[in-house]
C-alpha cells in the first residue's frame, strides 16, 4: 500500500504557507506532504527535501517529478540539519517532521521493519548506518537488550524476552525477523491485541537508528532555521517522541524563543483512522519563531 501522509489538512492549515515561500521537508519519504505543500508554495517556491533512506529519496522524486528544480533532494539525517542547511540555503518558512518510518518501508523495503514478514534483520533506514537490527540482537549482553526493551519501548516481560535470545543464540545466530518472532512467541503469551513482538521490534528500530538522539540534534537546530513567524510543525508516533518534543517547546517558550501553537497535540480523527489504521498515534505539535 502506498504511503498515506497523516493529518495532512491539519499540517497545511498550521503552516499557513504562501506562494513563494521556501521550506524544508526533514522527512520526505514518499512525498505526500511534500506534494501538498510545493502546490501550496507554487509558483516559485524552494523544498529542500531530506531522507535518511536513499529508496525514500527515489520514491520521492518520482511523485514530486512534476515540480521539477524547485525541490533540491537530500539523502542525510535531519540530525545534520546544520549543515545541510549551510550548505544548501538559507533560512526557511517553514520545517516539516514527520518522524518514523513510512508505509513503503514497512511493507516492501525487505529490512525486516515489520514482524509479520519474514525479512532479514536490518532494520536500517540508511544503509551505511553502522550497526543492524542483527547486530543488536546477537552482539547484546542480556543486561544491553533489557536496557533498551525498557528505554526504547518499555517491553513487558524484557528480561524474559533478553534471556530467551541469549539462550537461542547460543546455538546459531539469529538472522530473520522470522527467527526472532519464533523466540518471543515461544516466550510470551499473548494477551489482548498487541503481539508481543511489536515493542521489541520499536526498540530495536530505535536503537539501531538511534532516533531519539537524531531528533534531539535536529530539535537544537530549529529555531536557528527559521525565519521569524514561520513555523515548525512535528508528527511522533510514540510517547518518548513526543514527550521530546513537549518539553523541547515549552523549555524554547520560556526562554522567549517560540510560542507553542497547539498546546495539546492534535490528534487524527476517527474518519482518518478508518482510512488509515497507521495513523492512529500521530501527534501534531507546531511552534512559530518569535
Ligand atoms: C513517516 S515517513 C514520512 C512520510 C512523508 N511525510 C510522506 O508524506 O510521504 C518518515 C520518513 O522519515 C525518514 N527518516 C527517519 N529517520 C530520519 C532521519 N533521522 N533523518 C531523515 N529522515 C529520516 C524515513 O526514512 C521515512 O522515509
Amino acid at each position: 500500500m502506498a504511503h498515506i501522509p497523516v493529518l495532512i489538512k491539519e499540517v497545511l492549515e498550521y503552516l499557513d504557507l504562501k506562494p513563494n515561500q521556501n521550506f524544508i521537508d526533514a522527512t520526505v519519504g514518499d512525498g505526500g506532504h511534500a506534494a501538498a505543500i510545493l502546490e501550496k508554495t507554487s509558483p516559485n517556491g524552494k523544498l529542500l527535501a531530506i531522507d535518511r533512506d536513499s529508496d525514500s529519496i527515489v520514491r520521492a522524486k518520482s511523485k514530486l517529478m512534476e515540480f521539477g528544480n524547485r525541490v533540491l533532494y537530500i539523502n542525510d539525517s535531519f540530525g545534520n540539519l546544520a549543515s545541510i542547511v549551510k550548505e544548501n540555503n538559507g533560512l526557511a518558512n517553514g520545517i516539516l517532521f514527520d518522524f518514523g518510518m513510512s508505509s513503503s518501508q514497512l511493507e516492501n523495503s525487505g529490512r525486516g521493519f515489520t514482524f509479520s514478514k519474514d525479512e532479514i534483520l536490518d532494520m536500517r533506514y540508511d544503509v551505511k548506518t553502522p550497526i543492524t537490527a542483527e547486530d543488536v540482537v546477537n552482539e547484546y549482553s542480556e543486561k544491553e537488550l533489557v536496557e533498551i526493551f525498557k528505554k526504547w519501548a518499555d517491553v513487558p516481560n524484557a528480561i524474559k524476552i533478553a534471556r530467551a535470545i541469549i539462550q537461542d543464540r547460543r546455538k546459531e545466530r539469529i538472522k530473520t525477523t522470522g527467527e526472532l518472532v519464533k523466540i518471543i512467541d515461544k516466550t510470551i503469551k499473548r494477551r489482548g491485541r498487541l503481539h508481543p513482538a511489536t515493542l521489541v521490534f520499536q526498540a530495536l528500530r530505535i536503537e539501531v537508528n538511534q532516533e531519539l538522539a537524531e531528533i534531539e540534534k535536529a530539535l537544537k537546530i530549529i529555531p536557528e532555521i527559521l525565519k521569524q513567524g514561520s513555523r515548525s510543525a512535528l508528527i511522533s508516533f510514540h510517547s518518548l517522541e513526543d514527550r521530546l518534543i513537549k518539553n523541547w517547546s515549552k523549555n524554547l517558550e520560556k526562554q522567549g524563543i517560540i510560542k507553542i501553537l497547539n498546546k495539546k497535540p492534535i490528534t487524527t480523527s476517527l474518519e482518518e483512522i478508518r482510512i488509515n489504521p497507521r495513523s492512529r498515534s500521530a501527534k501534531l505539535r507546531v511552534v512559530e519563531k518569535t
